[in-house]
C-alpha cells in the first residue's frame, strides 16, 4: 500500500538554529511514525545538512534543483550539491518560482529530468490562478502544464502536487471534494494509476482530516502550517 505523503515546504523561512530547534521538538511528536506515512521536510539550502543529520522518521527535500551540475548560474543549486547532503526529493515548478523567477514549462522539464538523472524524486507543482479558475480554464491549464512539464519524464519516479495558486498562503482552501476531482483528472491525464498526487494550498490542522479522507488525494504539500511544530505534527498525525 502506497504511503501518504506529508511534505512541508518551508520556503524562505528558518535559520539553522530554528531548523535545529524545529527538528528537536518535532521528532517526539511524530515518532513512532505510522507505517503508512512518508514525511518530507523541504527546508532552505542552508539547513539541509541539519535536516539530514536527523533524518529517518522523515526524508529531506529541496525547493528547487538546476539542470546542470555546475556552471555560471548565480543563485542556483546543482543536483549533486543536494544529493551529497542526503537530499532525496526536490520541489520543481512551484508557482512562486514560475511567478517570481521566470520558471517556464521548458525549464521545469529540464529540472525534472536532472532531478531524476541524479536519483532525486521530483515533486512537480501544477495549479491555476484565480483568473483561470473564474474563466473555467482550470482543467485545460493543468493539462497544458502536465503535457509540457512531463515530456520524457519517468512517471514511476515522480510526485505531483496540485496547488491552486489562489489557495496558496491565502487561508482559502480548495474544497476537498473539488481538490479530489482535479487530482483524479491529473492522474487520469498523466495515465499513471499509481502516481502520487498531493494537494497544496492553505492546508492546516483544521482541514487535514477532511482532505486526507478523499480517496484520490495521496497527501499534502504544506507551506505556512509546516513552519510550526505542533501544527505540522497534527497534520502528519492526521486521523
Ligand atoms: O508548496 C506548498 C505551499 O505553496 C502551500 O502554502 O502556506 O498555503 O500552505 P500554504
Amino acid at each position: 500500500m502506497a504511503r501518504k505523503v506529508l511534505a512541508g515546504n518551508w520556503k524562505m523561512h528558518k535559520t539553522r538554529g530554528e531548523a535545529r530547534a524545529f527538528v528537536e521538538a518535532f521528532l517526539p511528536l511524530i515518532e513512532p511514525l505510522a507505517a503508512d506515512r512518508l514525511v518530507i521536510l523541504c527546508g532552505p539550502y542552508t539547513c539541509l545538512d541539519i535536516l539530514s543529520a536527523n533524518a529517518g522518521p522523515y526524508a529531506v527535500g529541496a525547493q528547487n534543483v538546476h539542470w546542470e551540475n555546475s556552471g555560471a548560474y548565480t543563485g542556483e543549486i546543482a543536483p549533486v550539491m543536494l544529493t551529497e547532503l542526503g537530499v532525496l526529493y526536490a520541489i520543481v515548478g512551484h508557482s512562486e518560482r514560475r511567478q517570481y523567477f521566470n520558471e517556464t514549462d521548458a525549464t521545469v522539464n529540464r529540472r525534472l529530468k536532472a532531478a531524476q538523472a541524479h536519483d532525486l524524486t521530483p515533486i512537480l507543482c501544477v495549479g491555476e490562478s484565480e483568473a483561470l479558475r473564474l474563466a473555467g480554464q482550470t482543467e485545460s491549464h493543468i493539462r497544458f502544464q502536465l503535457d509540457h512539464d512531463l515530456k520524457d519524464i519517468d512517471l514511476d519516479r515522480l510526485i505531483v502536487a496540485y496547488e491552486p495558486i489562489w489557495a496558496i498562503g491565502t487561508g482559502k482552501t480548495c474544497a476537498p471534494v473539488e481538490a479530489n476531482r482535479i487530482i483524479g483528472l491529473i492522474r487520469e491525464h498523466v495515465g499513471q494509476a499509481n502516481l502520487p498526487v498531493l494537494y497544496g494550498g492553505s492546508c492546516n490542522p483544521g482541514n487535514i482530516d477532511a482532505i486526507m479522507a478523499q480517496d484520490k488525494i495521496d497527501g499534502v504539500l504544506v507551506g505556512g502550517a509546516s513552519l510550526e511544530v505542533q501544527s505540522f505534527a497534527r497534520i502528519v498525525n492526521f486521523e
